[in-house]
């Protein structure tokens, strides 16, 4: 029986998946790698920053030490940050404020589980943070998904075996993480229908039947 829902944030509870894609475009770009596009940011999905900065730089020819690519990482995060400051709750995902309402309402835990160092101030923003039991982020960890370590810290806060957990994902690396920690997955977003989740939805306002998931 599911216990606990962990949610990714970026592309899960809020719209910021698109906030990551423009700031790494502009970044792409201002290097001379002008053919970054949404492809390519399919794979920085629920990856760390430094490895997101690897799958741009792997676009152009030019190589960078590594204080150099750390100033990239930052200054990525820079345009990223100024991009959250118009972020409210209007950006909130469809179903993602009364599917956290309606686990609440079941007795169900709740908790992120989000390889973001930035997800504090992101949720304070969206003011979904009342509705959540537990956080988990990129600033508790220092294995990134597909390691399971983020879901894993979630469910110790929790208080619930990973088995009792459901994560809801909608990136390879994280439903993978989520697999390798032992948990049931719900796929959802724009690549839910290739993740290979326990359970599918194109987003939280679309899951049919959250009786049979849980
Ligand atoms: C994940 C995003 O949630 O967080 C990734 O899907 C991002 O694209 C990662 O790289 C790290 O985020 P941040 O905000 O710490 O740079
Ligand atoms: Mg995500």
């Amino acid at each position: 029986m599911i216990r606990g829902v962990i949610f990714d944030l970026d592309g899960v509870l809020v719209s910021t998946d698109e906030l990551h894609y423009q700031a790494w475009k502009r970044l792409a770009n201002e290097l001379g790698i002008m053919d970054f596009g949404r492809k390519d940011n399919e794979r920085q999905r629920g990856v760390s920053r430094m490895a997101s900065l690897e799958i741009v730089l792997e676009k152009g020819t030019k190589k960078y030490t590594d204080e150099e690519k750390r100033a990239l990482a930052e200054k990525k995060n820079d345009y990223y940050k100024k991009s959250l400051q118009s972020l409210s709750p209007e950006d909130v995902l469809p179903g993602a404020k009364e599917a956290l309402e309606m686990l609440r309402e079941r007795g169900v835990l709740t908790a992120v589980g989000s390889a973001s160092k930035n997800a504090p101030e992101i949720l304070e923003r969206i003011e979904l943070m009342p509705l959540l039991d537990k956080i988990s982020c990129g600033l508790d960890i220092t294995r990134s998904k597909p390691d399971p370590e983020v879901f894993l810290v979630a469910a110790e806060k929790l208080g619930l075996a990973p088995e009792d957990c459901l994560v809801v994902e909608d990136s390879a690396a994280g439903i993978q993480a989520a697999r390798n920690g032992g948990m049931k997955t719900l796929a959802v977003g724009p690549l839910s229908g290739q993740l290979g989740g326990d359970f599918e939805a194109r987003n939280l306002s679309s899951v049919e039947n959250w009786d049979e998931i849980l």
